[in-house]
């Protein structure tokens, strides 16, 4: 069995999916890094621990994110994580933290990467002429959304397919995808004995 945490800031359907969808794994935890987000009440119900990793400002005023992410690191290693999951982490991680978990970090990402990375994936690919939607999963890197692809799923835009019957099928396709590549990769990592 292997152990992966899931990093989420917002309702954490995803999260859900995966933790029902990883029968033969264990979600060791759920990070968030927003008080109060519906992550944290899904983890509650779900019986998975979660922590919060607030960012805040350092003393010149800036974001510190590499506290933030030292301190997030060291929660992984105390759960003995083999993979973090990004569903919905609303944050471009440090170089340092991409780095110490380079191999063992994956997102998912609402649109066909390398198309509409960023922030509004959806709405972004519905708002262009793609004839396919869809949906991506990949390794990340430094950058924002430009790691190697692992998988995706995606469907034919039909002229009577209204914006939110767009975003649900997408939904239904990530919680199908990431439990799915999540349950092969780890295979995978606990068979190497990494
Ligand atoms: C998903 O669409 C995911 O692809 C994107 O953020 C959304 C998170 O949704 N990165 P949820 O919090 O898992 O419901």
């Amino acid at each position: 069995m292997g152990r992966y945490a899931v990093l989420a800031s917002g309702s954490g359907s995803n999260f859900e999916a995966l933790v029902q969808g990883t029968p033969d794994h264990e979600c060791a935890l759920l990070a968030g890094d927003r008080e109060g987000a519906f992550c944290f009440e899904r983890a509650r119900r779900l019986g998975v621990p979660s922590v919060l990793v607030p960012y805040r400002k350092g003393l010149d005023g800036k974001l510190d994110r590499l506290s933030a992410e030292k301190d997030l690191t060291r929660h992984l290693v105390e759960h003995h994580v083999d993979l973090v999951v990004l569903a919905g982490f609303m944050r471009l991680l440090t170089p340092w933290f991409v780095r110490q978990w380079k191999g063992r970090l994956i997102n998912i990402h609402p649109a066909l990467l390398p198309r509409h990375p960023g922030a509004h994936g959806i709405d972004d690919s519905w708002a262009s002429q793609d004839p396919e939607l869809g949906v991506t999963v990949h390794w990340v890197d430094e950058g924002m959304d430009t790691g190697e692809l692992i998988e995706q799923s995606r469907f034919l835009r039909t002229p009577d397919l209204t914006r939110e019957q767009a975003e649900e099928h997408l939904h239904r396709l990530e919680h199908e995808l990431y439990p799915r590549v999540v349950t092969r990769l780890l295979n995978t990592l606990v068979t190497q004995g990494t």
